[in-house]
């Protein structure tokens, strides 16, 4: 049993406030939903719950099973059993991929894993997310194409199997192929009891992943909460209707924030009018 609980959670990044009061709980066997328009704080939560250094929390709690999350490293947030498939994941020049996705599956491990163990574990990984073994043994991420970056990222979660996934808009980058590929291998964690959170922008996804819960942020808060239907609102309208329905503005004033604030999704409509 893995339980996430946080509660009015606010975060600053560079003296400015990102979250304002995020409450939110998740467990294993559960999939999370989370929407919202571009620069509203969804990639800041998920920084947040990994302990990214560049997120300071100032007020709030967030326990993993009771124990107090905010004073533990990310890799002990790691070991406790939380995994991170990041936006962009970083290259990193001359680590070579396969050694790091060994040594991320030691330290969750008393007795480092034999070296067969290993290598039948990342073929068999490999197979599913069709990933060339060539691609393994390259430095991580470095000249990795966008689809084959997310890829990698569901590599490390099916080596890792964590209690509790994070995955930030995991889709981005991938063909058709590619992203079935990745709804499937979510699928097989979830019937292993693997709770996700899930932060895409489009309903194609969540038909994989058929989320039982679905939270839309805005401007650093969940502001509605409810079932699928919402996704299926979102992807027909985008996210004006919040405003209309709850009374909330979504323009938010951020410098780097798009002008439009609608859902990526939504401007399928708006770009055939
Ligand atoms: N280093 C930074 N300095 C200042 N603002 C930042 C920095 N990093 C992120 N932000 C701001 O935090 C807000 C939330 O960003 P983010 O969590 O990435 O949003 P989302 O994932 O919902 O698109 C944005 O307005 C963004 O500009
Ligand atoms: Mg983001």
């Amino acid at each position: 049993m893995a339980k996430l609980i946080i509660k009015d959670l606010w975060v600053q990044v560079e003296g400015q406030d990102i979250l304002k009061g995020v409450d939110l709980t998740l467990s294993d066997h559960e999939t999370l939903a989370l929407l919202g328009p571009n620069g509203h704080g969804k990639s800041t939560l998920l920084g947040t719950i990994m302990g990214h250094p560049k997120y300071i929390v100032t007020e709030g709690s967030m326990t993993l099973d009771g124990t107090n999350l905010l004073t533990m490293a990310p890799d002990e947030r790691a070991r406790a059993g939380l995994f991170l498939g990041m936006q962009n994941p970083s290259e990193v020049p001359g680590v070579v991929n396969s050694d790091f996705l060994k040594a991320a599956m030691n330290t969750r491990r008393v007795q480092p894993l034999a070296m067969f163990e290993f290598y039948r574990a990342l073929d068999k990984a490999t197979k599913v997310m069709k990933i060339p073994l060539e691609l393994a043994h390259r430095p991580l991420n470095e000249g990795f194409s966008g689809g084959e970056k997310k890829r990698n990222e569901i590599l490390q979660l099916l080596l890792l199997e964590p209690s509790i996934a994070l995955l930030d808009e995991i889709d981005s980058g991938l063909d058709i192929d590619a992203l079935s590929m990745v709804g499937h291998a979510i699928a097989t964690l979830q019937q292993k009891g693997v709770g996700f959170l899930v932060i895409s922008h489009y309903a194609r996804l969540y038909d994989l992943v058929t989320p039982n819960r679905v939270a839309v942020m805005i401007d650093g808060k969940i502001v509605v909460t409810g079932g699928q239907e919402i996704i299926q609102k979102i992807d027909r309208t985008g996210y004006d209707w919040i405003r209309a329905e709850y009374g909330i503005s979504i323009e938010k004033v951020t410098p780097t924030m798009n002008t439009t604030s609608l859902g990526v999704c939504a401007t399928k409509e708006k770009t055939r009018l």
